[in-house]
């Protein structure tokens, strides 16, 4: 770790990009035929929810189906709290992002007797089979395709560089964002990026759960960032639990995607009795969140540590040509599906809310876009439809693309002082990783699948009590994930606290019924450490 530095190196670039998931590098690509491209990575280039996708990416793309259907769906899922004009662009331009992942190199999985046409998959809440998939290893075929692509439009991907904070100039038009601080992992220098448009894509927080789907570089760093600049963020109650994380989910939960159920499979309770029926008109293929409670009422009914997923109804060889990783990775820990149930427990998946974003990506600060999963586009409202997640990151990348453009034509160089490096001096990292640890098990109690206002306002406190704990100026990752994770821990509980209905995603012991007067987006704008709902 180098010492105490009171200048950070500068960079200069046109365009910065934190992030190499499928947001940040299909938002690149396009950049780069704009001006020059920086892409900053915390970890290796492909370490992303992104690479870890299973089930697919969810486009109108059979006759047989229709955007009105698909946008119904999204619309449904939602439970009221969709901006109808985001999943009309989100649905309406899916086709065409999907073709241009193809043109750029993604292998997807194509019909054996019918060469040419994709082998589309059904998920919970879809209407139709529209999940365009690469066997169930989607994630990790996207992002091979799109990093070649990327290589080939000459992006500069930074591998092993942690954003710390994004630089903002209050001096000119108000405040404008003109880059970001951010420190090489190897050599612990710490360096300013200076740039004319910086675009965040820096994903979800998955890890603010103690139970999590989520890789460990999931810890809302860009939706910190944003705030602590002066960006509103929007609807962060809306946590989306996965149903169906293999048991044991530590050290990490490994994913058995909702395709699973898709083919057949059931979810069944200790005694073998098939449950979802009893919950849902769609029973297995109901959407996520009634599904995960349901598992949740089912587990503290029994006292059951899991519940079983009974994938017998699928033929041997079509789980094994259907789903090789769910199957090797099963057999690598002495279960062998379809003819073993596998053990099952729900776990925090995926992020609805985040920096609030127009149908252009721009957030309420100036120069500073955002897309993917960091973003609130609108899209999902109370609960996103399974797989919108993918296509909502490149459909609204690809809008910010086109911000971009108009943004290099406005937009000078920055001109503001470089901000101040960081003191090297960190604290001690045992102590870190016990305040990681108090900071998810304080969400998982708290606001979890089901919450209620008691256990909230004791989130609420607990989390108060952990800040002073909390490193300020951090400049370690580590230090600063932390940090992070605090003050999202912070937002979602505020959020949650805010919502006194139960929609979607959100459910409260204490106000079980939806409220039309909730039927609005739960904004908290940093400035004045405001919050409201609009
Ligand atoms: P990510 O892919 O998470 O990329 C974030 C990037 O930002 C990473 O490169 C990370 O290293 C970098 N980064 C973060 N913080 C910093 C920092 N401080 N400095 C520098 N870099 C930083 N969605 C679907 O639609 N279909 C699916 O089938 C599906 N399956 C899933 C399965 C699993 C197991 C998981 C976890 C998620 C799944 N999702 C699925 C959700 C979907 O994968 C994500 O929402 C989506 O990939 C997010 O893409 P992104 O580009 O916004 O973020
Ligand atoms: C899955 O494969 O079940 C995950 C799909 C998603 O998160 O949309």
């Amino acid at each position: 770790m180098a010492g105490l530095t009171q200048k950070p190196t500068v960079i200069e670039t046109d365009v910065l990009v934190l992030g190499s998931g499928i947001a940040g590098l299909s938002y690149a690509i396009k950049a780069a035929r704009h001006g020059r491209v920086t892409v900053l990575t915390k970890k290796e280039d492909s370490e992303a929810n992104t690479n870890y996708a299973q089930g697919g990416i969810a486009a109108v793309m059979d006759p047989g189906d229709s955007f009105e259907a698909h946008i119904a769906d999204t619309l449904e899922a939602g439970a009221g709290l969709c901006d109808g004009a985001a999943v009309d662009l989100l649905v309406r331009s899916g086709p065409e992002r999907v073709r241009e992942l193809i043109e750029y190199g993604v292998r997807f999985t194509y019909e054996r007797d019918r060469p040419g046409s994709l082998s589309l998959a059904r998920e919970g809440g879809h209407s139709a089979r529209r999940i365009v998939r690469a066997d169930d290893l989607t994630g990790r075929a996207i992002e091979r395709g799109l990093l070649d692509a990327a290589a080939r439009a000459a992006v500069a991907i930074h591998e092993h560089y942690f954003a710390l904070d994004l630089w903002v100039d209050e001096a000119e038009r108000g405040p404008r964002c003109i880059g970001a601080l951010a420190v090489d992992r190897e050599t612990g220098e710490q360096v300013a990026v200076a740039a004319r448009v910086t675009y965040l894509a820096t994903g979800g927080c998955g890890q603010v759960y103690r139970y999590t789907t989520n890789p460990r570089i999931a810890t809302g760093d860009g939706i910190a960032m944003a705030f602590r600049a002066g960006a509103p963020v929007a609807n962060l109650e809306f946590v989306q639990f996965h149903p169906t994380a293999l048991h044991p989910v530590e050290p990490r939960a490994f994913l058995i995607s909702e395709a699973v159920r898709g083919e057949g499979a059931l979810l069944r309770d200790g005694a073998g009795r098939a449950f979802m029926a009893d919950y849902h008109p769609l029973a297995d293929l109901a959407p996520r969140d009634v599904v995960a409670r349901a598992i949740d009422a089912e587990m503290r009914r029994t006292g059951a540590r899991h519940v079983w997923l009974d994938c017998s109804p699928i033929p041997a060889t079509h789980f094994a040509e259907r789903f090789p990783n769910i199957l090797e990775t099963c057999r690598s820990r002495g279960l062998d599906p379809p003819a073993d149930p596998l053990p099952v427990v729900p776990a925090a998946h995926y992020m609805c809310g985040g920096v609030r974003t127009d149908l252009d990506a721009r957030t309420g600060v100036a120069s500073l876009l955002a897309a993917g999963e960091v973003a609130c586009t609108g899209v999902h409202g109370a609960n996103r439809l399974a797989s919108n997640s993918l296509l909502e990151a490149v459909v609204f990348a690809a809008r910010a693309a086109d911000t971009t453009a108009k943004l290099l034509e406005q937009e000078a160089a920055p001109r503001g002082a470089p901000p101040r490096a960081r003191p090297a001096r960190q604290p001690d990292a045992a102590d870190v990783e016990k305040l990681r640890g108090g900071i998810r098990d304080v969400l998982w109690m708290g606001a979890g699948i089901v919450r209620d206002d008691e256990g909230l306002a004791a989130a609420r406190r607990s989390l108060a009590e952990l800040s002073a704990a909390v490193p300020r100026e951090p400049s370690s990752p580590e230090a600063a994930e932390v940090a992070n994770l605090h003050l999202l821990g912070e937002l979602i509980v505020r959020s949650a606290i805010l919502r006194k209905e139960s929609r979607g995603l959100h459910f409260s012991r204490s106000h079980p019924d939806p409220d039309p007067a909730f039927q609005r987006d739960t904004i908290i704008q940093p400035d004045q450490g405001k919050e409201h709902s609009t």
